[in-house]
């Protein structure tokens, strides 16, 4: 078991024990709206994050072969106009892949890893904390839609929030406008959010990317059954849907949805949820955004953009705001 705070070298682990919570509650008022829907949280098992891992290796997933494409080629620029020296912190950092390639430009000060699988949180600030031994390295456990407490022994120096992989895209936009404000507050005045951000595009590229060959994006959401079963205590039988992923042209939004093939019950311990033939579960959304709606966006959380770096295909963005 982890100690609240331990410090090993570089590296200080600060275990702010996020409450995991009782899930049933959000799972069965997802589950009893008229469109049923499902928090995308809940395909990250172990399973699913494999398979998530899996995806984004897969020919037709351009967004994380177009960000890291990115970060090679604009990282010293990045590093420009965010600014060296400052607290990195990178929320949702999981294995803190893609901060790597800015660390050695950005020279941060302090990094400042935050997610709430503690296990993976350690062994990975640990392995930064090696390979960097001129970086502090300042991970939090916690569960950062929530509330956590910025420690107060960071070093001074600008705050940059990295938020990469576009998993902004999964917000509906007011929820992003309200998440981007409180990244806002944790940076303050001074600080910036370099924030990573998939493009609206040919829906050909779009429906390749969430429906591929090899079906690993339909394993992928088939497995956010299997995820609920144990937290509901629900027999949810995969063969009984099928994945279905399109565009949504009005709202920008790739959807993911589970379609029950037969009109069929579900228990969910002493509940039942009870499907049409052809009724679906909304398991993911994923908006794209332009330059322009992204700023605009951003626009309405207080924050400016003020850079911004394009791939050359014009498929992936990344952006820097600060407090307008
Ligand atoms: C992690 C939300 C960025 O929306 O592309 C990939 C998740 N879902 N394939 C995305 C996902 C299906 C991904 N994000």
């Amino acid at each position: 078991m982890l100690s609240a705070q331990q410090t090993i070298g570089n590296v200080f682990f600060d275990n702010q024990h996020p409450s995991i919570g009782d899930c049933r509650d959000e799972l069965l008022a997802g589950l009893r709206q008229s469109q049923k829907t499902l928090n995308p949280k809940f395909f990250y098992n172990e399973a699913g994050s494999k398979l998530f891992e899996k995806i984004m290796r897969l020919p037709e997933y351009y967004p994380t072969r177009t960000e890291v494409k990115m970060l090679q080629q604009y990282a010293g620029e990045i590093a420009e106009v965010c600014g060296q020296g400052g607290v990195l912190i990178e929320p949702g950092s999981g294995n803190s892949e893609k901060v790597e390639y800015l660390l050695k430009d950005l020279k941060p000060s302090a990094y400042v890893p935050l997610d709430i699988s503690a296990d993976f949180l350690h062994s990975t600030a640990m392995r930064l904390g090696d390979a960097y031994p001129w970086l502090q390295v300042h991970a939090i456990c916690a569960d950062f839609s929530q509330d956590w407490q910025m420690p107060e022994s960071l070093p001074q120096g600008n705050r940059l929030v990295y938020y990469p992989g576009s998993t902004i895209g999964n917000l509906d936009p007011d929820d992003a406008v309200s998440f981007l404000n409180r990244v806002s507050d944790w940076v303050g005045n001074e600080g910036g959010v370099l924030i990573g951000v998939d493009l609206h595009k040919s829906e050909d590229i779009l429906h390749a990317a969430y429906n591929d060959a090899d079906g690993v994006t339909e394993a992928f959401n088939l497995n956010a059954l299997h995820s609920i079963n144990p937290l509901l205590d629900a027999n949810f039988d995969a063969e009984n849907f099928a994945h279905k992923a399109f565009y949504n042209q009005d709202k920008r939004r790739i959807e993911m949805h589970l379609v029950s093939q037969s009109s069929h019950d579900v228990k969910c311990g002493e509940d039942v949820i009870r499907f049409d033939a052809g009724e679906t579960i909304h398991t993911e959304s994923s908006y794209k955004y332009t330059t322009e709606s992204f700023s605009d966006l951003a626009e309405r959380a207080g924050l400016t953009r003020k850079h911004g770096w394009v791939d050359d295909d014009g498929l992936f963005s990344m952006h820097y705001l600060t407090p307008a």
